[in-house]
This record gives C-alpha cells, sequence and structure tokens, in this order.
C-alpha cells in the first residue's frame, strides 16, 4: 500500500494498481506508509473495510440511493443500475457515488474510489457494524477528517473539482414528456405555455424525434425542417432539449455506425468483435467511451444538433442500460423449450418467468464486454461506474471543441463521483408517488455532498398517473432544485402545469412564477456554492447542531438564508416544523405580496394550504428577488427586493454574470455586498457594488425581531 497527503487532513490509500477513474483532480504526494485511520482491513477473498459505529453515530453521504439523509440501517450497492421502480428495498439506482460521513463520537469521511461494484453495509447486518466490501484488491482510499459535517463534506468538494455550471437558462422551468412527438405537438406545448402565461425555458425531445431511435439524426418525417423549426420555437422564448442514448443502432450506412466499426470506437466482446446487446432501436453496439479517441469522436456529434440551433441535451440510458442480448434470448428460449410439457412446480416455475425477467441489465452481459483503455482491454463489469461518466465527459469534452466559450445544458442519468464537473444529473424514472416527493427531498442534499449541484428529479413523478394536487406539492419543492423539470412516461396521464382545472393551473402559475422571482437568489447561491465548493442544499446538521436538528429530514436548509418545509403528504394542509432559532415566515401565494410573520424557535404545527409556499427567511439573513417574466432571458433586475430578518446585522452577497459564458472564470462577474445594521431603531443600509450594471434600486422589507416592518428604498 503507498500513502498520499492529498491535501490538509485528507489521505489517499492506494491498494493494488488501480484503474484512473479521474474522480480526483489533486494529486498531493507520497508519504511514509502508515495504516488508514478508523478503518479495521480485512484483506481476505474480497477487500473489507470495517468501523464499529457508536451509538449515535449517523452516516451521511452516498448521493443517489433510497432511504434517508442519514443512511444508517441500509445496505447499498454501488453500481449504476437501469431500475424504474424505486422501491425502498432497492440497493443502486443509477449513480455511483461513493462517498460517505460517519458523524458522531469520531467524525470524518471515506471515499472508495473503485468503479466497479462496492457495498456499504451500514449497520443493516449488524446494528453497530459499517461495512464496505470492494469487488476488487485495486482501489485508492481515500479517509478525510474534520470537526464538523461541513468541514468534511468541503474538504471532499475541494478533492473532487469544481463543478459544473449550465447556462442560466437552464434555471428556468423545464417541460418534458416521453415524448411530444412531432413538430406539431411540440408547437402545442409552446402556445399552451403562452396560452396559460406559465413561464418556461425549454421543452424536451425524448426518442421519437430520431429516426428509428439513431442517435444525431432527426425523423424527417416528424420534423421536416428542423433547423427553422428550432428557430421557431426559440422566437417564441423555448429553448429545445434533445436526448441522447448510449447506444447505437447497427445499420449499414448509418454514418454513426459506419464510423464506429471502421475506428474501433465500439466495446468488443471477448472475441475481438464489436459487442451486441438491445436497447431502443434493437440491437446496438456501445461506444466505448473509456476510449479517449472514441470519446472525443462521439463527444463532437452533438455538433450535427448544435448546427441546429441546439443549445442543451440530455444523455440517457447510459448505465449502460441493456434490454437484452443474443445469450439472454437463446438462453432463455433453451429453458422454455426443456420446459414444453413438463409438470413445473414451485421452482422451475418461477425459473421459467426468472429467465425472461432476468433478460435485462444483466450482470452476465456486463461481465461479457471489454474496453479499450489505453490500449489495454479492461473487462466492463470493472469500470462500470465511468460508463455514463465518460458519455457525459464525451459530451462537454465535444462542446468545448464545438464553442469553447459557450454553456451548453448537460445532464446525465448515469453518473459516478468526478461527473459532477461536466454536466448534472437527474435522478431517473422515479414515480407519481408521494413518497417520492420525500425521497426527493433526501437525495438532494446527499447529492449536494457528492458534488452533484445541477440535479433534480422528475417533478411530478414519471411512471403512473399523477393528480394535481401532487404536481402542485411536488412543483412547490423542484421549484428550489437548480433543475426544475416536470417530466413524464409514455401511457401516464398528462401532467404539464396547464394539464388540470383552471384553480389547479393558477396556483402552478404562481408557483413556478415565484421561481423566476427567486433565481437572483437561486442563482448566486448556486454559483457561490461552485465557486466555495460547498453545498447548495444541506440538512440543518450542517448549520444547527441541537438534538433536533441533528435528525430533521423533511426540512433543508438552500443556500446560506433560506430554510424550506415542503408537504409531502397527500391530503395534508398543515405540517409539524422544527425551528432552530427564530425565523421568519413568508407563506408564499404570489410572490409580490409579502405577509411575514415572525415565528419562535420550537416546534409548530404551521397551516399550509394548497396554494401556499412557506419560506423560512433564517435570523440575520435575507434574501433577494426580482419579478418574474416567462423565460430566463426576459428576466429584468434593475429593480431587486430584499427582506431580511435582522436582530442586529445581515449581509449578503448577489452574485451575477452574462449566463451565457465561462467568462466569470476570468473574473466577469458582479457581486452586490448588502450590509444591514441595526443601530437604535433604525438600520443603516451599506451597498457595496462591485461591477454590477443592471440594478438600479433595491427595495428593502426589513423585520425585526418583534415583527415590525421597515421598508426603505436605496439607488445603487
Ligand atoms: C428512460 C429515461 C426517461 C425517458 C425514457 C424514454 O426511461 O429515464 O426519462 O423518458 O427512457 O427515452
Amino acid at each position: 500500500m503507498r500513502v498520499y497527503e492529498i491535501m490538509d487532513g485528507v489521505k489517499k490509500y492506494r491498494f493494488g494498481s488501480p484503474i484512473s477513474t479521474d474522480a480526483i483532480v489533486l494529486e498531493g504526494y507520497e508519504i511514509d506508509n502508515e495504516k488508514p485511520r478508523y478503518l479495521t482491513i480485512e484483506n481476505n477473498k474480497d477487500l473489507k473495510l470495517k468501523y464499529k459505529m457508536a451509538v449515535k453515530d449517523q452516516v451521511f453521504g452516498l448521493g443517489e440511493n433510497q432511504k434517508g439523509i442519514n443512511k444508517r440501517g441500509g445496505v447499498f450497492e454501488a453500481y449504476c443500475s437501469d431500475d424504474a421502480v424505486h422501491t425502498p428495498d432497492k440497493k443502486s439506482l443509477y449513480g455511483a457515488h461513493n462517498f460517505l460521513i460517519i458523524h458522531g463520537a469520531q467524525k470524518f469521511g471515506v471515499f472508495i474510489d473503485y468503479p466497479g461494484r462496492v457495498k456499504f453495509d451500514i449497520g443493516f447486518t449488524h446494528r453497530d457494524e459499517l461495512e464496505i466490501i470492494i469487488d476488487d484488491k485495486n482501489l485508492d482510499l481515500y479517509i478525510i477528517d474534520g470537526d464538523s459535517l461541513r468541514e468534511i463534506v468541503n474538504k471532499f468538494l475541494k478533492i473532487i473539482g469544481k463543478s459544473y455550471v449550465p447556462p442560466k437558462w437552464a434555471f428556468g422551468f423545464q417541460q418534458c414528456r416521453w415524448s411530444y412527438v412531432d413538430a406539431e405537438e411540440v408547437e402545442g406545448v409552446a402556445d399552451s405555455f403562452i396560452k396559460y402565461d406559465i413561464p418556461c425555458d425549454s421543452i424536451y425531445l425524448d426518442i421519437d424525434y430520431m429516426e428509428d431511435f439513431k442517435d444525431f439524426t432527426v425523423s424527417k418525417e416528424r420534423f421536416p425542417d428542423f433547423k427553422n423549426f428550432v428557430k421557431g420555437i426559440k422566437n417564441k422564448g423555448f429553448r429545445l432539449i434533445p436526448i441522447i442514448d448510449a447506444g447505437v443502432k447497427i445499420e449499414e450506412d448509418y454514418d454513426i455506425y459506419e464510423e464506429g466499426i471502421e475506428n474501433e470506437y465500439f466495446c468488443v466482446g471477448k472475441d475481438g468483435s464489436p459487442f451486441v446487446a438491445a436497447v431502443w432501436p434493437g440491437k446496438v453496439h456501445f461506444p466505448d467511451f473509456l476510449n479517449k479517441d472514441a470519446r472525443k469522436w462521439f463527444g463532437y456529434k452533438y455538433k450535427v444538433l448544435t448546427d441546429c440551433g441546439i443549445e442543451g441535451f440530455w444523455n440517457d440510458m447510459n448505465e449502460p442500460a441493456i434490454f437484452y442480448t443474443e445469450r439472454g434470448i437463446s438462453e432463455a428460449i433453451g429453458f422454455v423449450e426443456k420446459s414444453k410439457n413438463k409438470n413445473l412446480n414451485i421452482y422451475s416455475f418461477f425459473q421459467l418467468t426468472d429467465c425472461f425477467e432476468g433478460l435485462s441489465n444483466n450482470d452476465k452481459d456486463y461481465k461479457s464486454f471489454y474496453h479499450n483503455m489505453n490500449g489495454k482491454l479492461v473487462n466492463h463489469d470493472r469500470i462500470h461506474n465511468l460508463y455514463g461518466y465518460n458519455m457525459t465527459r464525451a459530451a462537454a469534452e465535444g462542446f468545448k471543441e464545438i464553442d469553447s466559450n459557450k454553456r451548453f445544458l448537460i445532464f446525465s442519468r448515469a453518473s459516478y463521483v468526478g461527473m459532477h464537473r461536466y454536466g448534472g444529473i437527474w435522478t431517473g424514472d422515479n414515480h407519481s408517488w408521494w413518497e417520492h416527493i420525500l425521497l426527493n427531498m433526501k437525495m438532494m442534499p446527499s447529492l449536494n455532498m457528492c458534488g452533484f449541484l445541477y440535479s433534480g428529479a422528475d417533478t411530478g413523478g414519471f411512471s403512473g398517473d399523477a393528480n394535481a394536487q401532487l404536481v402542485i406539492r411536488w412543483t412547490q419543492f423542484s421549484l428550489f432544485t437548480p433543475l426544475f423539470r416536470n417530466h413524464s412516461a409514455m401511457g401516464t396521464r398528462k401532467q404539464e402545469p396547464y394539464a388540470f382545472d383552471i384553480e389547479s393551473v393558477d396556483i402552478l402559475r404562481e408557483t413556478i412564477r415565484l421561481r423566476y422571482a427567486l433565481l437572483p437568489y437561486i442563482y448566486s447561491e448556486y454559483m457561490k456554492a461552485v465557486r466555495e465548493q460547498d453545498v447548495y442544499f444541506a440538512p440543518l446538521l450542517f448549520e444547527y447542531e441541537d438534538k433536533y436538528s441533528k435528525h430533521v429530514e423533511n426540512q433543508l436548509l438552500v443556500g446560506g438564508s433560506l430554510m424550506i418545509a415542503p408537504i409531502y403528504e397527500e391530503n395534508a394542509l398543515a405540517r409539524h416544523v422544527w425551528l432552530p432559532e427564530e425565523m421568519l415566515l413568508w407563506k408564499v401565494v404570489s410572490y409580490d405580496e409579502r405577509v411575514l410573520e415572525v415565528m419562535d424557535r420550537g416546534h409548530h404545527f404551521i397551516d399550509i394550504d394548497i396554494n401556499e409556499i412557506p419560506l423560512f427567511i433564517r435570523k440575520n439573513k435575507m434574501i433577494i428577488l426580482g419579478n418574474h417574466a416567462n423565460n430566463v432571458e426576459k428576466l429584468e433586475t434593475l429593480e431587486m427586493n430584499i427582506v431580511a430578518f435582522v436582530d442586529n446585522r445581515a449581509t449578503y452577497t448577489y452574485y451575477d454574470d452574462d449566463g451565457m459564458t465561462y467568462d466569470f472564470k476570468q473574473g466577469a462577474y458582479s457581486e452586490i455586498i448588502i450590509d444591514i445594521e441595526k443601530i437604535d431603531e433604525d438600520y443603516k443600509i451599506n451597498i457595496h457594488n462591485n461591477g454590477n450594471k443592471h440594478v438600479k434600486k433595491m427595495n428593502f422589507d426589513i423585520v425585526d425581531m418583534s415583527g415590525n416592518i421597515t421598508k426603505k428604498s436605496v439607488k445603487i
């Protein structure tokens, strides 16, 4: 084992010769060999890392997974999985985020940098034992010391590098469905948003825009003049976001297929010929995203669509999802034939059904193909979790070639730690279940801890039918998530914000308008999280260590000033909220009507009507709002509104940039630092404008601890 100091308080322990994942951006330097602190290592058949948990230890992290923010009691497997039924017993979803934090008697973080299968048994088998089992003996183990959860997370975020930044319009509301099949239907969606006066920035193209599900093609029948169509929709105020799938259809004369074959860019089977699996188009080959030449080739193909005016994409089925292979089909058919005219019993009958159910995403298939990594053949199973990551990296690297300073929207279904530098993620095929609003709420801070800031769930739920109430409550939460997209599956009830009765449409309109009005705050907090390598969503424990805050999982901190407590139960019109300190409650019905109430520290049962969104502004903090517009580019920031809750002094930094380019990395951004100080019975407002040329006036609603409101306006 070799040991490296990566940064102060972060050590890397190298076992064997691991495959490079590029998860970490800092190299550090080698130090004297020493054993990893905290963990006991058992190096027998497989490698086991063990930790004895104290009674009150909590375990956080693991990104996209089931269960709570505190993962204790669960068992999880890092193995990117295409599984559309996210029931609580599922051990893997689409992402593999092997970072966890033990918070209790001792505090430390652990990152297992290994791209194959890793099991995390967090007190499931034995109540007080944490056991991490790794399939291989070649890996990097990182141990991170820190005095608090936030400090450990911040160190981890430092070593994995800064997050991807999407264009600002990607913070607007986005509408998706599988599928808006043709130009006419897409046009209809755009017109409905206009008709109902609901803000929206993008409309999605799911798999049916393609010709026979072939990547980088557009159906001529359904979109006869695609380039002009993209332009027309943009003139109406919307961007179109097409899907790109991992599998490339096997079809002669299809250029992507032909080029992939000619240049040996596809993954291969044992015999060296391109590996064949089936997905949407039937038989496909998988581009070898682990091969940098193939990555470059595929990434540049996005130009086919960017040349038509497309500025954003979502990468899908990149675990990679496999419907079936010839191996699976022939084994299954063989079994059917053997079963013919047999008296099937409990075992043989279920064996028969299993051989069909097990056709998709089968381990045997994942073990039977190979990647060319710098000339070395590597079995897919060993690097499984890097596949979607590198598809998204291919796209991001392609965008750099296509237009180096333009920010494109890109997010992925499968991911691994480190991919957050190239794109965002959505959390895959959830259901229109109330439980999934809560799961979404718990996943967001866990994803942030693993670096994924630009993320969000299918609002309203993907599978199953949603009623208006569910879509409203979910939207009332999602308005805070950086990726804010309503998406649903084929065959389900329509759930666009205008798809319901007129009262519901009115509520959804106000909810989405609040998102646009709050964008100055949301964007500032997002960009500060990127810059400071911090989280955007946090559990209360990040800021408050009292006995209740430690365990609250249904309220979240959003950026530095806000706490939210969404409703996630059907028919609920009130809920319990724990306030770790006095806070200013604003139940938003419409963002331009401010009804503000000071709430004491303690337990509260708060009425929250179906049209109300409770915002809790923390003590000595403020939020900044503008006015809504029907898309992000139309937002104007001449006049801003500040709502502040001030005991003695509050300071806020309002960040802005051009929203389109990477110039902010060279310092082309502005900041307005707002400082409110209470002096006697009045407030002194100090505004330091650092380069903002847009804001001309700020209106203040300053609330003191007794609820008195002072209104002020300041010219900038
Ligand atoms: C997968 C995706 C989903 C998409 C569907 C069709 O299930 O997760 O979002 O709509 O494929 O492309």
